[in-house]
């Protein structure tokens, strides 16, 4: 990877975007999403958050993670049907506007990350489904599970829930939660056999789902970095073996930075990232892109807003 070209990106990422005739703005942590009347235009921006904390940008990172979320979708669209209408530029979708259902559908094929955490400390039960005693960390579940947490307001922490919870608490009929259910793992299958076959594991994730009158779409993003875990399959009986750290192509990667070098867990007062580190972890998203999809990646260097603003009044969108 040629860093270079990732240095020099630095002074141009994306931070925000304001284009008050696109529709009315909607900032989430990464992306900002322009609503008007049934079409929704989602600009991926660089911000890079970590335990629901926006913490800095990352050069490319709008872009990549918006055409591997489309590269998916294209994939996967005969699984589930998604949200996507065009991709005016690299780094915006326009998508049909879906009413959100308040629900992360978190699917997991292995033991890792928080479960693993809350599994030590025996707080594995919230999610209402069985896992097996004694598993060891990393270990693959006999079939892949459903881990659902409830879509926090912004600024709040998403909550770990069961479907009777989320079915209690009016987040979900128990006919969404089923359809729900059934897609994501659908989806995750489609998934974990691609990635198989780029030499990778993945090894969990989260979707999103919306509605239009009764028609379930997947929406938001799916298997990217930031949304899915992934290991490097050829390395996994090794490493598992000798209980060490699987090799991972996810932002793992940067919550085990900010933990062990900053103590950073997502409370208290945010740390500052290093522009070293920031090229770091942008090379990062540039391998995953590369390995998942197989292709090389064309990235020109320079602003990205005028680059939108460009595309969109090319495609009439502004
Ligand atoms: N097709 C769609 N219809 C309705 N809402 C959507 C659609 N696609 C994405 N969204 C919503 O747009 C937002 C995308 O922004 P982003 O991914 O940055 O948010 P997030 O950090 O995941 O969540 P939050 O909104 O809690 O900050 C999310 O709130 C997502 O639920
Ligand atoms: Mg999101």
């Amino acid at each position: 990877m040629d860093l270079s070209k990732l240095h020099a990106q630095l002074p141009h990422t994306l931070q925000g975007t304001d284009f008050p005739t696109l529709g009315t703005r909607y900032q989430g942590k990464v992306r900002d999403v322009y609503a008007k009347g049934d079409r929704l235009v989602l600009v991926a921006t660089d911000r890079l958050s970590a335990f629901d904390r926006i913490l800095t940008t990352l050069p490319f990172k709008g872009e990549i993670l918006n055409r591997l979320a489309n590269f998916w979708f294209e994939k996967t669209k005969d699984v589930v049907p998604n949200h996507v209408l065009e991709v005016p530029d690299p780094s915006v979708t326009v998508a049909r506007a879906c009413e959100p259902i308040r629900v992360e559908m978190v699917v997991r094929g292995y033991l890792t990350g928080s479960l693993w955490r809350d599994y030590l400390k025996g707080q594995h039960g919230v999610y209402g489904v069985p896992i097996p005693d004694g598993m060891k960390k990393d270990q693959a579940f006999p079939s892949p599970i459903l881990t659902p947490a409830t879509k926090a307001e912004v600024g709040e922490h998403d909550e770990p829930i069961s479907a009777e919870g989320l079915v209690a608490r009016g987040l979900t009929s128990r006919r969404d939660w089923e359809r729900m259910s059934e897609a994501a793992l659908a989806l995750f299958q489609a998934g974990q056999a691609w990635a198989k076959s780029r030499g990778l594991l993945l090894v969990d994730t989260k979707y999103e789902f919306g509605k239009v009158g009764d028609t379930l779409y997947v929406i938001d993003e799916i298997h990217t970095p930031d949304s899915s875990r992934y290991w490097v399959a050829g390395e996994y009986a090794g490493r598992f073996g000798q209980g060490s750290d699987q090799r991972m192509l996810d932002k793992e990667n940067l919550r085990q930075w900010l933990i062990k070098e900053r103590g950073f867990m997502g409370e208290g007062e945010s740390p500052t990232i290093p522009d070293d580190v920031r090229v770091d972890l942008a090379s990062k998203y540039v391998a995953a892109y590369e390995t998942i999809t197989g292709a090389p990646l064309a990235l020109e260097v320079g602003p990205v807003a005028s680059r939108i603003e460009r595309n969109l009044k090319a495609a009439g969108l502004l």
